[in-house]
């Protein structure tokens, strides 16, 4: 499996400014270290609670926000990888600044104007509430012909051919192209900002809660085409949802994220099989079951989610989970591998 998006280290915080003089007072610590491999053709999903940051890292790892540190690293050749992680090995002044280098060709971070433009080609995001994210002055001809001709991908007749065959493929028709967003259901509309992302022909989609604003129906409907146009255009997913039924369906692999940080990381049935950290077993636990006759236990969290600003100190989780030991408090765990392909930040974890 080769990978295509290596997050290393990345943290995002947006400062807070107030008093007389609008000086900085704070950060919200909304991505606060993260780091993170996501391969070729695999849709990862990323769950949390509301607020929990995954909005800010999914917008930060396609660069339409400036992180606050660290590294992305996007289909980068693997020998160059390989040298990159040689040369911090090093450590020499030599290596180090060959390394700087390297990285000011390959890592996103460091990207601006034209790099910056070019690669939006590439990354594309769907928004969960298409009624926001869709011009409503726009004909759809315009909304999903637009990135070609920003791009210079098409001119002309050629453009409407293009915006044609997407409408098609997402399962709108021609017949849609003079009408205005407001004209469609919200499923036609999630439909209207899927084509105009796949336009571009990308390789990697950030899909935040794309299903969250729609029926249950047309949930199922929507999942189907994500998955078969992933099939198709051999499409790279990150897919972000607070949903862990829907993430079970659609991922390959899950990060669990919590207050800025993954806290435990698996291949899908792993994850819901075995969960190992205790902020995910209390999620998995709070699925409603469909059947009346299966009970599961389900695991209340007392209190909510603390503030990004001021983030416990030790676990972030400790204040809320029912195994705290004083370790907890004070030594933050670090995200290591239990068995296979499972990680997990947690001084206790779940055998
Ligand atoms: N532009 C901003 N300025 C300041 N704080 C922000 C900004 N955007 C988000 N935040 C804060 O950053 C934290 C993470 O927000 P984010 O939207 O990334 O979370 P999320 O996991 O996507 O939540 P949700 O499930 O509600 O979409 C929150 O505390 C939020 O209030
Ligand atoms: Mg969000």
């Amino acid at each position: 499996m080769r990978a295509l998006l290596e997050v290393e280290n990345l943290r995002k915080y947006y400062p807070i400014f107030g008093g007389l003089f609008k000086k900085k007072v704070a950060d919200v610590k909304a991505v606060d270290g993260i780091n993170l491999t996501i391969f070729k053709g695999e849709c990862f999903g990323l769950v949390g609670e509301s607020g929990c940051g995954k909005t800010t890292f999914g917008k930060t790892v396609i660069r339409l926000l400036k992180p606050t540190d660290g590294h992305i690293y996007f289909d980068v050749p693997p020998n160059i990888r390989e040298k990159m992680r040689e040369l911090e090995l090093d450590g020499s002044p030599t290596a180090l600044r060959e390394l700087e280098r390297l990285r000011k060709e390959y890592d996103l971070a460091t990207y601006k104007g034209k790099k910056l433009r070019k690669l939006r080609r590439k990354m594309q995001i769907v928004y969960q509430d298409p009624t926001t994210s869709l011009n409503p002055r726009m004909l759809v001809k315009d909304i999903v012909g637009e990135p070609l001709k920003v791009h210079k991908l098409a001119r002309g007749g050629e453009v409407i051919e293009k915006v044609v065959k997407m409408l098609q493929r997402v399962g709108l028709s021609e017949k849609h192209l003079y009408r205005y967003p407001h004209e469609f259901s919200g499923g036609q509309r999630q439909r209207i900002a899927i084509a105009r992302a796949l336009i571009t022909n990308p390789d990697f989609i950030v899909l935040d809660e794309p299903t969250s604003a729609v029926d249950v129906s047309v949930r199922s409907q929507l999942l189907d085409l994500f998955i078969s146009l992933q099939k198709e255009y051999g499409l790279t997913y990150l897919f972000i949802s607070h949903d862990l039924s829907v993430i079970e369906c659609i991922s390959n692999r899950v990060g669990v994220m919590y207050l800025g940080k993954i806290v435990e990381l698996a291949p899908t049935k792993e994850l819901f099989d075995e969960p190992a950290h205790p902020y995910t077993k209390a999620l998995i636990s709070a699925i409603p079951v469909p059947d009346p006759n299966v009970k599961r236990k389900k695991i209340l969290l007392s209190g909510d989610v603390p503030s990004p600003i001021n983030p416990p100190k030790g676990c972030r989780f400790y204040p809320r989970c029912w195994k705290a030991r004083d370790i907890c408090r004070v030594e933050e765990p670090k995200l290591v591998r239990t068995k296979g392909n499972h990680f997990v930040a947690c001084h206790f974890p779940e055998d």
